[in-house]
């Protein structure tokens, strides 16, 4: 699971422990995480984030929900939980390798009838989803310099009242340092972009990594 060091180690570990935890399929999914993808495990969402993922599915009752960014599978298992039985979730990723491990996990949380894996870049896979209002619940964690065009691929097919996720969007902590380079100043942009949004009501959570919450107006 991914460090962030921008809240008190303390803190971070009483809010953790004070979060309904995981259960043991998802302990496992991180555990085969790191030792499968090595460094790469730290792309996965924190175990409080899932959790509210899940609340966030269930109190918005969202039926159609949308991710970009998949990889081995934890936050869609998330996501597919709050959904009901006859929700759907179209999940994006360009990795046949990160998403057979996550196919493996959604057969055994039985959420697979739930879950619709679509493999290639995000924005053709959201480009070819019909143009209406037809989304009501996505979370953006991919690539930062695309988060752009998957805001407003996604806005455009959210309903009125639909919510989008973004993560990352802290950046460890070095969001507010004009010298950070990397996936900073692109994370800036898209915060900026975001906060003057007319057509959205957001709020930036220091949870995790960041993580906005984004209701379409
Ligand atoms: C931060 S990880 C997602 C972590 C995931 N949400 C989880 O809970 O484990 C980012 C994922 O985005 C995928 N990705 C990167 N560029 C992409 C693109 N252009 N289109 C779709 N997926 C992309 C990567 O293959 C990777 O699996």
């Amino acid at each position: 699971m991914k460090a962030v060091n921008f809240v008190d180690a303390s803190i971070a570990a009483y809010a953790l422990a004070h979060t309904s935890p995981p259960d043991e399929a998802l302990l496992d999914l991180a555990e085969e995480t790191a030792r499968l993808t090595g460094d790469a495990a730290g792309m996965q969402i924190c175990p409080e984030q899932g959790t509210l993922l899940t609340m966030l599915v269930q109190i918005s009752g969202a039926r159609r929900a949308v991710e970009v960014g998949t990889f081995t599978g934890y936050s869609s298992i998330c996501i597919a939980r709050g959904l009901p039985e006859d929700g759907r979730l179209i999940a994006c990723d360009v990795s046949e390798d990160w998403t057979s491990v996550a196919r493996r996990y959604w057969e055994r949380t039985g959420v697979a009838h739930k879950i619709e894996l679509r493999l290639g870049p995000a924005a053709e896979t959201l480009r070819a989803m019909p143009r209406e209002e037809c989304v009501d619940f996505a979370f953006i964690d991919a690539d930062k310099p695309g988060y752009r065009v998957y805001y407003e691929e996604i806005l455009a097919r959210l309903v009125p009242g639909g919510l989008i996720c973004v993560d990352n969007t802290l950046q460890s902590g070095r969001i507010t340092d004009p010298d950070a380079g990397g996936n900073v100043p692109v994370m800036r942009e898209f915060n900026d972009l975001v906060a003057s949004d007319g057509r959205v009501t957001s709020v930036l959570l220091p949870v995790a990594d960041g993580l906005t919450l984004i209701r379409k107006r």
